[in-house]
């Protein structure tokens, strides 16, 4: 057990994704592994551990945002030696030509600000996704027929952003999509060593301002769980 979670040594696989709403976990282990069992419940923060074509996998929710990432990731790679972390989540799109519904995969994340400012202080670390998970998403989006974008993303700190300016300077600097965790979970991965990739599916848009039906989310949840899992598999 760790402070956040309850898994016992060895319930924890070297590869874990990572959506932020626990109940997707749920939904993810129960449809996409074989054998899914409950490892962790602490504060409703749902992970099962099963396997995907025999390969160990954990599907860990991680919260709403990069302090709440942080916590699970810490523990995951640190109480629990998890080697590969995959972010699936959502997005706003940031550019014109990023739809609904499309695909993003994070080559790196910036931001204003993330837990490891205190670390970093002055210096702007620039988080790089693993190249090979990376490179195995892109294959398999491809492959599935996705549309899918390849680029830098913006973690943000608040979903209820005030500030339009700058992110008409994120659209300007060509950063594809907004989301709230992955620059950290990057960070976190260079500091300890191990694989990050952050695959995400556009469910609004800054821009256009359209969003995505609820009746497709699952579908494009689902699309993202496949890709993940061939990304670290493949
Ligand atoms: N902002 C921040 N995070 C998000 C968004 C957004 O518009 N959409 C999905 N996650």
């Amino acid at each position: 057990m760790s402070i956040h979670i309850g898994a016992k040594p060895g319930d924890i696989a070297e590869t874990v994704l990572m959506p932020g709403d626990p109940y997707r976990a749920r939904w993810a282990a129960e449809t996409y592994l074989e054998n899914p069992r409950l490892v962790n419940e602490v504060r409703g923060m749902l992970g099962y551990t099963g396997t995907w074509k025999g390969h160990p996998v954990t599907i860990h929710g991680s919260g709403m945002g990069m302090p709440s990432l942080s916590i699970y990731a810490n523990e995951l790679i640190r109480d629990y030696g998890a080697k590969t972390l995959i972010r699936i989540g959502s997005c706003g799109g940031m550019q014109e030509k990023v739809a609904i519904r499309d695909v993003i995969v994070a080559m790196t994340a910036s931001s204003i600000s993330t837990p490891s400012r205190g670390i970093f202080r002055e210096f702007n670390f620039a988080p790089p996704a693993d190249w090979e998970l990376l490179r195995n998403a892109v294959t398999s989006a491809e492959a599935k027929g996705s549309r899918v974008h390849v680029g830098g993303i913006y973690s943000a700190d608040v979903f209820y952003d005030e500030r339009p300016d700058l992110n008409e300077q994120m659209t300007r600097h060509g950063i594809l999509g907004v989301e709230m965790e992955a620059a950290e979970l990057y960070n976190l991965a260079a500091r300890h060593g191990i694989r990050a990739l952050c695959v995400l599916t556009v469910s609004d848009h800054l821009i256009t301002h359209e969003a995505l039906p609820s009746e497709d989310r699952e579908k494009s949840f689902g699309e993202m769980v496949e890709i993940a899992l061939e990304a670290a598999f493949p």
